[in-house]
C-alpha cells in the first residue's frame, strides 16, 4: 500500500509530465476600439416598429451586436491602413493599380482583371457583356445579387447545388457541391449559346456559407468543357473555401492555403469578386480572367457603369489596402482565427439545443427557423419573425433568409418559398471577440426557451419589384385581434 503523501507526490510529478493542449486564440491583438452601446427592450420595441420591422432600416446605433454581414463590416490591419497613406490616385495607370493586379496574378493565376466597385458591380458589367434574354445560368445556390442581375436581364439562374445542401441537419464536408447530374441534364437540354456561363460560389453563402471541394470543382470544370461553356467562380469567400478543402480533403491537409486557391482557380475561366469579403476591405471589387478576350469584351461595361479600366470605381488608396488585403486573408491563421470564431459561436447554440445547419459555415451560422418556430405559418416570413425577435431579445441583427429574400417568381408573380428559411448571423472579420459570440448564444437561447409563444409573423406592407428584402416594409399580424373584428 501506498499512504496518501506518496501518491500525491506520485500524482504531481505526473501531471507536471502531461503537456496541456494551447487553447484556441486570437492571430491578432487590437489597437484601436469603436465603443458600442446596450439598449433597453422598450427602446428596441419602438425602433424596430418604426424600421416597419425590416432590419436594413434600423441605424446603426440601435444595434449592440451586428451580425448583418460580414460584406465590408470587417477590421483592417495595421498594414492595410499604412498601404492607405500609399495610393496613388492617378486617374489612368496608377501604382495601385498595378500593385493589384500582380496581387491577383499572384493569388488567382489570372492576369486580367477590371476592378469594380463592389462584387454586384462586377456581376452588373460582367453579365451586361455575356447574358442576353432567355439565358440559362446554372450555378449552386446562387447569391441574390446575382440572380437579381440574371434575372433583371430576363435569364435564368438554375440551382443546381446537391440536396444535402437543403437539409440542416445531414453532416457533409462539402454541402456547396454542385450536383453533377443536375447540371449536366441542363447542359444536355439546351443549346450551348443559351448557356454562357455556369457560376460557382466559394463559399456557397446561399447554401449556409458551405464549400465546395477541389474535386467538385475540378469535375464542374471538365464538365464545362466537354459543353463548351465556361466556368465563373463568385469568389467573395474563396479563402474561406480554401482552408474547408485544406481541413477536410483527403490530399490537401499539408497544403498552403495559397497552393489550395492556386489551384482552385486553375477550374476557372473568371471569376467575379467582392472584396468586402475575403479582400479584408470595407469596399471594392473586380472581375479576373485567363484571357484577354473576356477582359475587352467587358471592359466597354466597365467604362460606362464603374469608371476607367485602371480604376473601376475603386480609388488608389483603396486598391492598395485590397492588394495587402488577399495576402493577408490566406494567412492560415487568420483563416484559422476566423473559422474558429464562427465555430464557437455554432457549438454554443448546438449546446443549447438551437437548430443550426450543420456542420457550421464559414462566415457565419445559419439559423433553421422552420425548426426553431414550428407555429409560425411560411405566409407569415418565419425566417424574418426569428430575426425580428432575436433583435428585441438583445438587440443583436441577423438577416432573412427565407421567403422574403427568395422574391416573387418573375414569371408568376408568386411567392417562392425556399426549402430552408435561415437566419443568418455573419461574423464580420477581425471585429468581435467570444465573449461577444457567447452573449449572442445566450440571446438565442432565450428566444428558444420561450419558442412556443411565438405564432404569428408578419404580412408586407411594401415591397419593390426585385430585391425587395432591402426595402421590404412588414407589419405584424394579430390573428386572433383580427378574429375578434
Ligand atoms: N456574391 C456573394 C456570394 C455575396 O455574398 C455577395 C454579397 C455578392 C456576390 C455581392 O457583393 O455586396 O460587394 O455587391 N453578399 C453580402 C452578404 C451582401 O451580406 O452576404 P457586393
Amino acid at each position: 500500500m501506498i499512504d496518501s503523501a506518496k501518491a500525491g507526490f506520485y500524482l504531481n510529478t505526473l501531471n507536471s509530465q502531461i503537456k496541456m493542449d494551447l487553447p484556441f486564440t486570437e492571430s491578432y491583438k487590437i489597437k484601436m476600439v469603436e465603443p458600442i452601446r446596450k439598449s433597453t427592450r422598450k427602446e428596441r420595441e419602438a425602433w424596430i416598429k418604426k424600421a416597419q420591422y425590416n432590419l436594413f432600416n434600423l441605424r446603426s446605433e440601435q444595434v449592440f451586436i451586428d451580425l448583418l454581414t460580414d460584406s465590408g463590416t470587417g477590421a483592417m490591419s495595421d498594414q492595410q491602413w499604412g498601404a492607405i497613406m500609399t495610393g496613388d490616385e492617378s486617374y489612368a495607370g496608377s501604382s495601385s493599380y498595378f500593385h493589384l493586379k500582380e496581387t491577383i496574378k499572384d493569388i488567382t493565376g489570372f492576369d486580367y482583371f477590371l476592378p469594380s466597385h463592389q462584387g454586384r458591380a462586377a456581376e452588373n458589367v460582367l453579365f451586361s457583356s455575356l447574358i442576353k434574354e432567355g439565358d440559362l445560368i446554372p450555378g449552386n445556390a446562387h447569391f441574390d445579387t446575382t440572380k437579381g442581375h440574371i434575372e433583371f436581364r430576363h435569364a435564368d439562374a438554375v440551382d443546381c447545388t446537391i440536396k444535402e445542401a437543403y437539409d440542416t441537419t445531414k453532416e457533409h464536408p462539402f454541402k456547396g457541391n454542385v450536383d453533377l447530374d443536375k447540371l449536366e441534364h441542363v447542359l444536355i437540354s439546351n443549346p450551348k449559346e443559351r448557356i454562357p456561363m455556369i457560376i460557382v460560389t466559394v463559399t456557397c453563402n446561399t447554401a449556409g456559407g458551405q464549400p465546395v471541394s477541389m474535386q467538385n470543382l475540378k469535375d464542374v470544370y471538365q464538365m464545362a468543357k466537354k459543353y463548351g461553356t465556361t466556368v465563373i467562380f463568385d469568389a467573395a469567400r474563396f479563402a474561406e473555401n480554401a482552408y474547408f478543402i485544406k481541413m477536410r480533403e483527403p490530399g490537401y491537409r499539408n497544403h498552403s492555403v495559397k497552393e489550395i486557391v492556386r489551384e482552385m482557380f486553375s477550374y476557372a475561366d473568371g471569376m467575379t469578386m467582392s472584396s468586402k469579403k475575403d479582400g479584408l476591405v470595407n469596399i471594392g471589387g473586380f472581375m479576373a480572367f485567363r484571357e484577354k478576350e473576356m477582359v475587352d469584351k467587358c471592359s466597354m461595361h466597365t467604362i460606362m457603369f464603374e469608371g476607367f479600366v485602371t480604376y473601376g470605381g475603386m480609388s488608389g488608396r483603396d486598391m492598395n489596402a485590397l492588394a495587402v488585403g488577399l495576402q493577408e486573408v490566406v494567412d492560415f491563421d487568420y483563416l484559422d482565427t476566423r473559422i474558429q470564431q464562427v465555430k464557437y459561436l455554432g457549438d454554443k447554440l448546438i449546446e443549447y439545443g438551437v437548430p443550426v445547419q450543420q456542420p457550421i459555415g464559414g462566415h457565419a451560422v445559419f439559423v433553421d427557423a422552420k425548426r426553431f418556430l414550428p407555429h409560425v405559418p411560411k405566409e407569415e416570413y418565419i425566417a424574418q419573425t426569428l430575426a425580428v425577435e432575436l433583435y428585441v431579445e438583445g438587440g443583436v441583427r441577423g438577416v432573412e433568409i427565407g421567403t422574403l429574400l427568395a422574391d416573387r417568381d418573375p414569371h408568376t408573380r408568386e411567392n417562392r418559398y425556399p426549402a430552408l428559411e435561415l437566419v443568418r448571423l455573419a461574423i464580420p472579420r477581425r471585429v468581435y471577440t467570444n465573449n461577444h459570440m457567447h452573449y449572442v448564444a445566450a440571446v438565442l437561447k432565450n428566444v428558444y426557451d420561450r419558442r412556443d409563444q411565438i405564432k404569428h409573423g408578419f404580412s408586407i406592407t411594401h415591397e419593390a419589384p426585385i430585391l425587395r428584402h432591402f426595402t421590404v416594409e412588414l407589419e405584424r399580424v394579430h390573428k386572433e385581434a383580427s378574429v375578434r373584428k
